[in-house]
């Protein structure tokens, strides 16, 4: 049987509220059918509570965009573990390159954010990946290796937990270039023996789940479905809009 693909749906701050209540409502059943893929939907904050009514008992799972690494206080702004597990969330993005970027999260707010995640138990998808320039400095094994032994830096987890790492290749988001099969496979590769090293008592395949993310959409979706090193994708701009999602979901059901 082929292996279950993780779909994460990075809604960003694309759909109003309003908007990602119609398209929940518009495509569960479509997503509820689906076999053999997992669904993450990660919408906005704001539309958490009520996206969480209309997917409840499916088999949709839930996700937050991000969290704040402290359990409760004086943080204006910021929204608690505690609330999104409340709200159903089994899943927090940490570590987005919009976040690392736009809003200068460095890797020990990333590392902070991760451990408060894992003791709600709750699954942390934590992104890391190069820039362009890094790149082309051949710097992407290092910056890799580099992002996992900080953000993932006197981690612990139980046997029974797991971390999702998505390779996002800061170049490939949102910019309509996505990696090559090559380019990803020898990050993942870099990723994995990373991963190793850090925790060698665990069994890696099980421990952590690790997915592309950058520009995947339906019109190149298949070509990374060979890829046995990754275990599914992370979506930003076609997962919000569900005419693309449900064509990019569709080349992977086949
Ligand atoms: P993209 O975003 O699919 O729009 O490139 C991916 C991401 O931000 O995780």
């Amino acid at each position: 049987m082929k292996k279950e693909k993780i779909i994460i749906a990075n809604w960003k701050m694309n759909l109003s509220y309003k908007e990602s209540l119609r398209y929940i409502k518009d495509i569960k059943s479509f997503l509820v059918g689906l076999k053999n893929i997992k669904i993450i939907l990660c919408p906005a904050f704001v539309s958490l509570a009520d996206i969480q009514k209309e997917i409840k008992l499916k088999k949709i799972e839930l996700g937050a965009q991000d969290v704040f690494w402290m359990e409760e206080g004086a943080y204006t702004g910021e929204v608690s573990v505690q609330s999104l597990k409340e709200l159903g969330c089994k899943y927090v993005i940490v570590g987005h390159s919009e976040r690392r970027g736009f809003l200068n999260e460095t890797d020990a707010m990333i590392n902070k954010k991760i451990q408060i995640v894992l003791s709600h138990n709750i699954i942390p998808i934590l992104c890391i990946g190069e820039n362009l320039e890094q790149r082309n400095d051949n710097l992407t094994a290092k910056i890799l290796r580099d992002q996992l032994l900080e953000d993932l830096k006197i981690i612990d987890f139980k046997n029974n937990q797991q971390i999702i790492i998505a390779y996002e290749p800061i170049w490939a988001i949102g910019t309509g270039h996505e990696a090559t099969t090559d380019q990803v496979n020898e990050a993942v590769i870099i990723i994995k023996s990373q991963l190793a090293k850090l925790y060698p008592n665990k069994d890696i395949e099980k421990s952590f789940k690790i997915l592309y993310g950058g520009s995947v959409d339906e019109n190149n979706v298949e070509s990374f479905l060979d890829l046995d090193v990754i275990d599914g994708f992370l979506v930003g701009g076609a997962s919000a809009n569900k005419v693309h999602f449900i064509k990019l979901l569709n080349k992977i059901k086949n």
